[in-house]
Formats: C-alpha cells, sequence, structure tokens
C-alpha cells in the first residue's frame, strides 16, 4: 500500500493506492468522520456488485446510502438536485461526511453536491474506476454538465481522503478500464522519461501485473497531486496542462452528445489531435513524440467509431475556450515531458489536425 498526505487549501488529503484496503478505509473513516453521520453516495453498478461487503465495512457507521445512477447523464441539475434534497431531508450537519464510491461521474457529482449543501460538508471517495484512481477523483474539482458545455458548473472541494483498492478494477468492464487510457497517455505526455515508458507498457501489454499497475496509479496520483499543491484553482498555467488533449475532447463529447463515447476514449481522439497540432505549429520530429502519438493511435485503433462533424467540433471548441476564457491558448506539446501553451492558433490548423484524427480513427 501507497499513502500520500497533501495539504491543500489548508486542509489534508489522504490518497491511498493498493488492494486489499478495507482496514485502511475504516480508519481513515473513523479518523475523519469522527462523531458526525456518515452520507454514502454509490453508483448503481457498483452498488450491485459491492453492497454486501461495502455494508459490512461501513456498518459500523450506520450509514445513510442512496444509489446514484451510472453514466454521464447523471452529471446533471436535476440529479443534483435530488441528491442535495436527499442530504438536507435527511438532517445533514456540518459535521457530518458524504463519501462517493464510484467512477467519476460519482465522484464529480459528490463532491459537488458535498460543496453545495450547507455551504460546504467535507467528503472523500472510494474511487473504483481506473480513471478515478489516476485522475478523476484528484485534485477537487467537482462538476456537473451544462446543456452548454462539459463541467461547466462546478467547484473546486477537496476530499479528506481517496481510496484507491485496485481489487475493484477486476469487475470493470474492458472498455471502461481501456478509457482511463486516455487520461494516463496524457500523463505519459505531460511527464515523459520513466513514467511514460511505465504507462506505454501498461497500456500496451495484455497481462499486467498488480505491482506495475500500482506503480502507474502512484505516479500518476502524485505528478497531478504536486500540481494541484501549486495551483489548485487553475489560475496559473500549471493546473491547464492537464487539460493536454482535453479541448478536443469535450468537443467531441459535446458534439456527439454524452454517452456517445465514453470520457477517456475522447481524450484519446483528442490527444492524438493535439499531437497532430503540435506538429503543426512547432514543426519536430522527435522520436519520443512520434513514438507516444503511435501508441495513441494504436489505443484509437480499439475505441468504437462515430461519425464527427468537424464543423460543429470548431464551433464547440471555440464557443468553450470564449465561455473559459482560454480563447488565445492551448496547450501542446513541445516533446513529452514538454508541454506548452500556444496563443492565437490558426483555426485552419485545428481543422487539419482533427481530420488526420478522423483519418487515423477511421484505419
Ligand atoms: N474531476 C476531475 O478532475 C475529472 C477528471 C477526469 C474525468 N472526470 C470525469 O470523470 C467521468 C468519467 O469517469 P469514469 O471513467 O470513472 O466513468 P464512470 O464513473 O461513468 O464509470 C464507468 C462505468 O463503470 C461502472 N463502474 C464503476 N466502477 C466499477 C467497478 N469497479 N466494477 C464494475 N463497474 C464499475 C460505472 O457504473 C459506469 O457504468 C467523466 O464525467 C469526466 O468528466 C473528472
Amino acid at each position: 500500500m501507497t499513502s500520500l498526505t497533501y495539504k491543500i487549501a489548508g486542509r489534508p488529503c489522504r490518497i491511498v493506492v493498493g488492494s486489499s484496503l478495507g482496514k485502511t478505509l475504516s480508519i481513515l473513516l473513523r479518523e475523519t468522520v469522527g462523531n458526525g453521520r456518515l452520507f454514502v453516495l454509490c453508483d448503481a453498478n457498483v452498488f450491485a456488485l459491492y453492497h454486501k461487503g461495502i455494508e459490512k465495512q461501513l456498518s459500523r457507521f450506520s450509514p445513510m446510502t442512496i444509489v446514484v445512477p451510472s453514466g454521464e447523464s447523471t452529471k446533471s441539475a436535476s440529479q443534483a438536485n435530488g441528491l442535495q434534497s436527499w442530504l438536507i431531508d435527511s438532517g445533514i450537519s456540518r459535521n457530518d461526511f458524504v463519501l462517493a464510491i464510484g467512477g467519476g461521474v460519482t465522484t464529480d457529482i459528490a463532491g459537488y453536491v458535498a460543496s453545495t449543501v450547507l455551504r460546504g460538508v467535507r467528503w472523500g471517495a472510494i474511487s473504483t474506476t481506473l480513471l478515478g484512481m489516476v485522475d478523476a477523483a484528484l485534485g477537487g474539482k467537482t462538476g456537473i454538465n451544462h446543456s452548454a458545455g462539459k463541467n461547466l458548473i462546478g467547484t473546486f472541494w477537496q476530499p479528506s481522503f481517496v481510496v484507491c483498492d485496485t481489487d475493484y478494477l477486476h469487475t470493470l468492464p474492458a472498455r471502461e478500464y481501456r478509457a482511463a487510457y486516455g487520461e494516463l497517455l496524457k500523463y505519459a505526455a505531460l511527464t515523459g522519461g520513466k513514467t511514460m515508458n511505465q504507462i506505454i507498457r501498461l497500456v500496451t501489454t495484455e497481462s499486467v501485473s498488480a505491482n506495475d499497475l500500482k506503480e502507474v496509479i502512484v505516479a500518476c496520483v502524485q505528478y497531478k497531486m504536486a500540481i494541484v499543491k501549486k495551483d489548485e484553482r487553475e489560475t496559473g498555467s500549471l493546473r491547464m496542462r492537464l487539460n493536454l488533449g482535453h479541448t478536443f475532447a469535450h468537443a467531441i463529447e459535446n458534439t456527439l452528445g454524452y454517452g456517445k463515447l465514453l470520457h477517456g476514449e475522447a481524450v484519446t481522439l483528442g490527444l492524438f489531435a493535439a499531437a497532430e497540432l503540435s506538429r503543426s505549429i512547432h514543426p519536430t520530429s522527435l522520436r519520443a513524440l512520434n513514438e507516444w502519438q503511435s501508441v495513441v493511435k494504436q489505443v484509437m485503433t480499439t475505441i468504437p467509431k462515430r461519425r464527427l462533424d468537424p464543423v460543429r467540433l470548431l464551433n464547440a471548441m471555440q464557443s468553450d475556450k470564449k465561455r473559459i476564457e482560454m480563447s488565445v491558448r492551448f496547450v501542446l506539446l513541445d516533446r513529452p515531458g514538454k508541454p506548452i501553451f500556444v496563443r492565437g492558433i490558426d483555426m485552419v490548423l485545428v481543422r487539419q489536425a482533427l481530420t488526420a484524427m478522423m483519418v487515423a480513427w477511421e484505419k
């Protein structure tokens, strides 16, 4: 087991990675819940698979539990409102604790609900997907979607702890597991070097040892949390680098409609387009960039094919960037390990990058 503690916004956040973490969870809950009450928001599929074990583990806290529907459409204002009402009707107080159990959808909405009810109740997460363990459950960005775009409503609200118990991954459907490759390959590009090689080995190897998997999760946690510690609210450019590929990805998810592709799949496509764009504005024939992009392409072949409309994608990207005041900057790569921010990119080049991605995906 690896346990890491970060102090963010003056409060400690503990992240634990390993397997068979039941006892560790009990200790964490004893420390954090104290004499407060425990409110559990659990993903429906996870609840169906694990409710007996979860109920046993949590019984000493006599939790109140609500099951949250699975899928991206759950990240909506109406679902959030339902969960807030449940907490308020159950008499939640500032001394109580919200525990999210599930993937990124559950931790995003549970964190959002915890941050808004009574102006903020403490929360923690048991992350049950690979994407959640390496990214979504970390860093305190909470949120729901809006018809105008993904994650447009949200807060920064750090969890007290995140438990990444890899035992949960045994039941994760293969497509969901592979979707995490998008975020993993993002970290590969951002870190370069040893971590990039470890991640590439993980996504290109059929059977990965439990230890290799744990090491990669820990490396991603360390990379992300070091950034979050310095730039929690993305006020500088540091945290913004974690958006590599995401401007494209959000536009893809938005124009296709949520659920047509998984978030991590859209990120993989976005990374390919970001690599193309990086090369076009900053011509480089670096072997490492080409090698990384060829792994991205390999992962792309496993993503179910969908028809993308480049004009709608461009419009979605432009309005997304305007809305979040990023009209002038794209996160791109000088080379793996060296993200760069580029201003005022010609949309013709962006379109070319999208077309190259679509052609590579078709093959
Ligand atoms: N807040 C952030 O910083 C951040 C970062 C990246 C992604 N995200 C968000 O995360 C979401 C995607 O997260 P995700 O990929 O974890 O998807 P998810 O939460 O939708 O989970 C994927 C699917 O797997 C099921 N599932 C979860 N754990 C399981 C298990 N152990 N066994 C069997 N089935 C299981 C779920 O029911 C769901 O159907 C997106 O909404 C994305 O925007 C947030």
